[in-house]
């Protein structure tokens, strides 16, 4: 049993680690991948997470668990759950989600044992501490006859019509991704009702993993983690109540560094989504820092009025801001890059407004002394953001209206880099900076000159 005092030790022990973030959720040492569970329960948001309690790498999956009241400072909280030998979850509790059954906290998770995925279900108590598993386990026994399937895992859950509805991840062999949409009036008996959403293969993938399913006013948004390619898509479009039709098909970040999202609305009607990021470094490095993943910077999503979904930091980051700079009217031309303030500590806000002009790609990269460490770029005759992947990049759209301003946010925290740009494309990136004191962003265009309207930059920390 990992215990609290255990958990809080091994931080301590990596708190000199210059790759930890300050402020992003990262594991108490050993490993991290998917957010699962996410909720706000009685004002606290509660997020859990794929966990390996005993190694840096991935393995014997647990759900960790940590407690916040703003989003951005997490507590510890005892594992949620744990495989139960001989159980259907014996060899992993993997992804799922948590919902208010009628003040009952309930989650539905993906049980592993001998190959098989199979939906399981946790009730937890008031304190949302204790999770107790349903003898009934597994809730769905089999995935339904007659599909040849790759995968059968993750799940999203709603409300409609006074039934429960859960969508879980699939990839029909030789066809393509999908969600599967099944109907219960209790969490624990399931009919199945047909794909929710299926792709055709190609750019949409093999195989669906951590399918998110939400209303966004009057549309219905579709997320998926997408495989082979592990890249997130965000489909906007619209739900008849038994199907989902995509309008719209994106990716939700420019790269690969964040995967596996998971959101909830909470109380003050935002939809906060928060995702994996992936380490970006060899399986030995990992050991040897003895910790891997983090959480991305809580994100608000929404529906952009110009179409499609867009993201933006969650406004409690700004209660991270310490000391700050601000400036006015830079001009920036293709031969001058702007270097933004050094910050010492390696976790910083910076805040620009561009006027592009006829720059046709602004960058900002990001150096640990003189070396650069990654580059994030708006290339406006692509209308794309993008980010180096091997050899070449990876990109989302990203299309400027003729004469609109460029606004960028880029949230720095050690060994990550997040880039919002217009509230509409991300970009997030793995960096291993050897002294986080030396990070520091420049701003650059080329072809022709662009504008500064404001900069802005702020340390942030959380203590
Ligand atoms: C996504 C994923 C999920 C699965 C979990 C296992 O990263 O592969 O499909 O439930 O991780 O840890």
């Amino acid at each position: 049993m990992l215990t609290i005092a255990a958990m809080q030790a091994a931080r301590a022990r990596l708190a000199g680690d210059p790759h930890r973030p300050r402020w992003h959720f990262a594991p108490p040492g050993n490993w991290l991948n998917d957010p699962n569970g996410l909720i706000q329960w009685r004002g606290t948001y509660h997020l859990c997470y794929q966990y390996h309690p005993s190694g840096p790498l991935w393995g014997d999956i647990h759900w960790g668990h940590a407690t916040s009241r703003d989003l951005t400072h997490w507590d510890d909280a005892p594992l949620a759950l744990a495989p139960t030998p001989g159980g259907p979850d014996a060899d992993g509790c993997w992804s799922g989600v948590a919902v208010d059954d009628g003040g009952v906290p309930t989650v539905i998770y993906t049980g592993v044992a001998a190959g098989q995925e199979r939906p399981c279900l946790a009730t937890g108590d008031d304190d949302l501490i204790v999770w107790r598993k349903y003898p009934g386990n597994p809730v769905i026994a089999a995935p339904p006859p007659g599909l040849d399937l790759v995968g059968f895992r993750d799940h999203a859950l709603w409300r409609q019509d006074g039934q429960w509805q859960m969508a879980i991840g699939a990839g029909v062999r030789g066809v393509g991704g999908a969600a599967l949409r099944y109907t219960s009036p209790d969490l624990r008996a399931w009919a199945f009702a047909g794909p929710l959403c299926a792709g055709d293969g190609g750019a949409t993938g093999e195989m669906w993993e951590c399918p998110d399913f939400f209303a966004l006013g009057d549309r219905h948004a579709l997320v998926v983690s997408t495989l082979p390619a592990r890249r997130v898509l965000g489909m906007l479009g619209d739900y008849d109540g038994a199907r989902f039709v995509p309008q719209q098909i994106a990716p939700l970040d420019a790269g690969r560094a964040f995967y596996a999202p998971q959101s909830c609305r909470d109380d003050r009607g935002r939809r906060i989504m928060i995702g994996w990021l992936p380490e970006a470094r060899p399986d030995a490095d990992l050991v040897a820092a003895g910790w891997a993943g983090m959480m991305s910077a809580p994100r608000e999503i929404m529906a952009r009025p110009e179409g499609g979904l867009g993201m933006a930091p969650a406004a409690e980051i700004s209660a991270l801001r310490r000391q700050g700079w601000h400036a006015t009217d830079l001009p920036l031309a293709p031969a001058t890059p702007l270097p933004c303030p050094l910050i010492p500590g390696g976790s910083f806000e910076a805040r620009l407004t561009l006027a592009p002009g006829a720059a046709r790609r602004i960058a900002l990269t990001l150096y640990a002394g003189g070396e650069p460490l990654t580059t994030i770029a708006v290339d406006r005759a692509a209308q794309t953001l993008a980010v180096p992947a091997g050899d070449g990049q990876t990109t989302m759209p990203l299309a400027l209206a003729p004469g609109a301003d460029l606004r960028l946010v880029a949230l720095v925290d050690r060994s990550v880099i997040e880039v919002f740009a217009n509230d509409r494309a991300c970009a997030t990136q793995r960096v291993y900076p050897a002294n986080p004191d030396d990070l520091r962003l420049v701003l650059s265009a080329t072809g022709d000159a662009a504008t500064v309207r404001a900069l802005d930059a702020w340390e942030l920390r959380a203590g």
